[in-house]
């Protein structure tokens, strides 16, 4: 995958940084974790089956291979447990993930500039789901950074099944290993802000890879103004143990223009449902999800009495 990477790199216009990438990512690769035999071995028994042409049949990221030896490839892809972003179809196979990307996708595409011919990068991209999407809504490179490694198994397992695959890719890298250029038209970061310790250092890399004129496509947990400015989650929020801040729309508007963005946008605000995040049996041992997550008498607060997950999408330019 680094060779195909390394190739499309250098003919785009991330040729500067395609020895820096390639190098932080061969890194990222070689750690020491006990699981890398048990992926790699799945992915050895997925690339004996047969390819597909990918496309988007919603919600599914849908691969048509036919004459797929289905039992051995969902074994196979089991191993890559757990499937949290999805879904997607191979053959007659559906990997029925626990959250419905499909519906974050029809929340945010409506608003964005045209990926057509763009270098696009998708910060915390788990495994491409949303990226291969981008390169087929046009973007001419779509490059997705994700440190978290189960997850670029997971889209080396997807790519794998594809029958020449779009210049999509997913680099074991987290935003702040990425060169400090501004090569990219649009860069998303959806899911991902309310993990960071430093929000205002994640806005400004972002801000800082971005082309002159480049948008910025935001996705993140907000509260309503009701609750105050921002909500600091003294330990857990919905179970999850890094989330550090929630802010309201107001303030994650101002913070947007003290970073220096401009003709910033809210254009959704949805409420998490059971319908978009939910326990399937792609997800392994823990099936737990959202509506374990939230007040068992009230859905409204999380278990832990906090506001319910509420998502904003903020669109803005440099
Ligand atoms: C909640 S998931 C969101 C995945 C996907 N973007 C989506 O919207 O569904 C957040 C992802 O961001 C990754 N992440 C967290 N901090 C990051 C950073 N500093 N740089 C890149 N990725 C990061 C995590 O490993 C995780 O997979």
């Amino acid at each position: 995958m680094l060779n195909d990477f390394s190739k499309q790199c250098s003919e785009s216009k991330l040729s500067p940084l395609c020895e820096q990438l390639i190098t932080a990512s061969k890194q990222a690769f070689s750690v020491n974790n006990g699981n890398i035999p048990k992926w790699e071995n799945a992915l050895s028994t997925i690339r004996l089956q047969n390819t597909g042409t990918l496309n988007y049949a919603a919600p599914y990221l849908d691969i048509d291979a036919t004459h797929i030896d289905k039992d051995n490839l969902e074994s196979s892809l089991k191993q890559l447990m757990p499937w949290r972003k999805g879904p997607y179809q191979i053959g007659d196979l559906q990997l029925d993930s626990e959250w419905r990307g499909d519906m974050k996708w029809n929340r945010v595409l409506p608003h964005i500039q045209s990926l057509k011919g763009k270098t696009v990068l998708d910060v915390g991209s788990g495994n491409g789901y949303f990226t291969y999407l981008m390169s087929l809504a046009g973007a001419q490179m779509a490059l997705g950074i994700e440190p978290f490694l189960l997850f670029n198994y997971q889209f080396q397992a997807i790519r794998t099944l594809i029958n020449n695959p779009p210049h999509a890719f997913v680099l074991p890298l987290r935003l702040e290993d990425m060169p400090v250029q501004p090569l990219f038209d649009t860069v998303f970061s959806m899911g991902v802000l309310y993990h960071q310790k430093n929000h205002m250092a994640h806005l400004q890399q972002l801000k800082d890879i971005l082309t002159k004129d480049g948008e910025l496509v935001l996705e993140t947990l907000v509260i309503n103004k009701k609750y105050g400015d921002q909500i600091i989650p003294k330990d857990r929020y919905a179970r999850m143990r890094n989330v550090w801040c929630l802010p309201s729309t107001d303030t994650l508007h101002s913070w947007l223009e003290q970073t220096g963005f401009s003709d910033i946008k809210l254009v959704d605000i949805t409420k998490t449902t059971a319908e978009e995040q939910r326990a399937t049996h792609w997800i392994g041992d823990n099936t737990q999800s959202l509506k374990d997550f939230l007040n068992p008498n009230d859905d409204n607060l999380t278990i832990e009495g906090l506001p319910a997950p509420l998502r904003a999408t903020v669109i803005c330019r440099v």
